[in-house]
């Protein structure tokens, strides 16, 4: 079954903590900015789609946390708090779009709002962005089943489950709604270092949901390939530029060019709110650099002698003309991308 990753009950934020998985499952409430700010950063939540969310609920906590005394005061302290969220990581579009959207929202508000009306208008709005996510990983799901084939070998790379959205995920979506739907199939999931999204949550979220999954070590993926276990790759998305080029998790960009060499398309599974139109390509993504520790000790163990230097981009973009589809809302965008994305997601349909 989903996971309910973030959850909002009676004014409180709640979060699964994922750097606990999969040994502990553990739900956290995080009552300030700061603590919401430290979630996104240090991966206690992560993947696009829940990032944008925690945020958007994150400006609501920061409403209750300032207990303004006015309207004006109210938005104030909106403001501030998505201005502090939108410094925690810098590749995940859904951050800001939610964020802006938030700021939009307390746009409209003046000066004769009382600060109880500015919270329930700011947490109306971030409701609607986390039910928004429930319902578009669903309309994902539904519109990219199809394409997981009856025994097929699917591979995919990092988190794109219900952990990285509000709970039904967006690569993942496809694999649970054809299991639903009842067909059978294999999932290779990459472990994705250097923080193992793959092996500890995808792996997990498959199996909770009694999907057939084995997790193999990234430098796996061509041998696999070779073996002709993998029919299809499936990832999820970070930024989607207008021509289609893709940032996604460190490594997602050797795997589609695996898949190239072996004739196996390569989708990405990713809602609207995942595309940067702003950006003509993905040589504009923001690539976050992350600490050398993730590498050199990750997991308590020191991995790397002292003094030599490690290099850590957490993310890698995928050229679009690697890419076989794009799974959205709106149905599964082909190439040519650029055309693709310029008249079907601007039209929304
Ligand atoms: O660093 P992370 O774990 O936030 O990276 C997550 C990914 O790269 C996911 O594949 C992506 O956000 C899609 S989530 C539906």
């Amino acid at each position: 079954m989903p996971v309910q990753t973030i959850s909002w009950r009676d004014g409180r934020l709640f979060i699964i903590d994922q750097t606990l998985l999969p040994v502990e499952y553990l739900e956290i409430e995080l009552s300030t900015v700061e603590q919401v700010w430290e979630a996104i950063r240090s991966l206690r939540v992560r993947g696009a789609p829940a990032i944008g969310v925690c945020a958007a609920l994150g400006v609501v906590v920061g409403l209750s946390e300032a207990r303004p005394a006015s309207g004006k005061a109210a938005i104030d302290a909106a403001r501030a708090a998505a201005d502090r969220l939108a410094t925690s990581r810098p590749t995940a579009v859904n951050l800001f779009w939610a964020l802006d959207r938030m700021r939009a929202r307390a746009a409209t508000l003046n000066g004769t709002d009382t600060a109880a009306s500015v919270f329930s208008a700011l947490e109306s709005e971030a409701l609607a962005i986390l039910d928004e996510d429930r319902r578009v990983c669903r309309q994902i799901g539904e519109a990219g089943a199809p394409l997981i084939a009856e025994g097929a070998g699917v591979l995919t790379h990092c988190n794109a489950g219900g952990l990285a959205t509000s709970d039904y995920g967006t690569a993942l979506a496809l694999l649970f709604r054809a299991h639903e739907l009842g067909r059978h199939f294999e999932v290779f999931a990459d472990e994705t270092r250097p923080l193992l999204q793959g092996a500890r949550l995808t792996a997990w979220e498959l199996q909770q949901a009694g999907i057939d999954v084995t997790v193999i070590c990234d430098n796996m993926a061509a041998q696999v390939m070779r073996e002709g276990r993998v029919q299809m790759v499936v990832v999820g998305a970070d930024r989607i530029a207008a021509n289609g080029d893709t940032a996604n998790k460190i490594g997602t960009y050797s795997v589609a060019v695996l898949a190239k060499a072996h004739g196996i398309p390569f989708y990405v599974a990713a809602p609207s709110s995942t595309f940067d139109l702003t950006l003509a390509s993905g040589a504009d993504i923001p690539i976050e650099q992350r600490a050398r520790e993730e590498i050199s000790e990750g997991f308590g163990r020191v991995t790397v002698p002292d003094g030599v230097k490690v290099y850590n981009p957490a993310f890698d973009v995928t050229p679009a003309d690697l890419i076989a589809g794009i799974v959205t809302e709106f149905g599964v965008l082909r190439p040519p991308l650029h055309e693709s994305i310029a008249t079907r997601l601007r039209a929304g349909n």
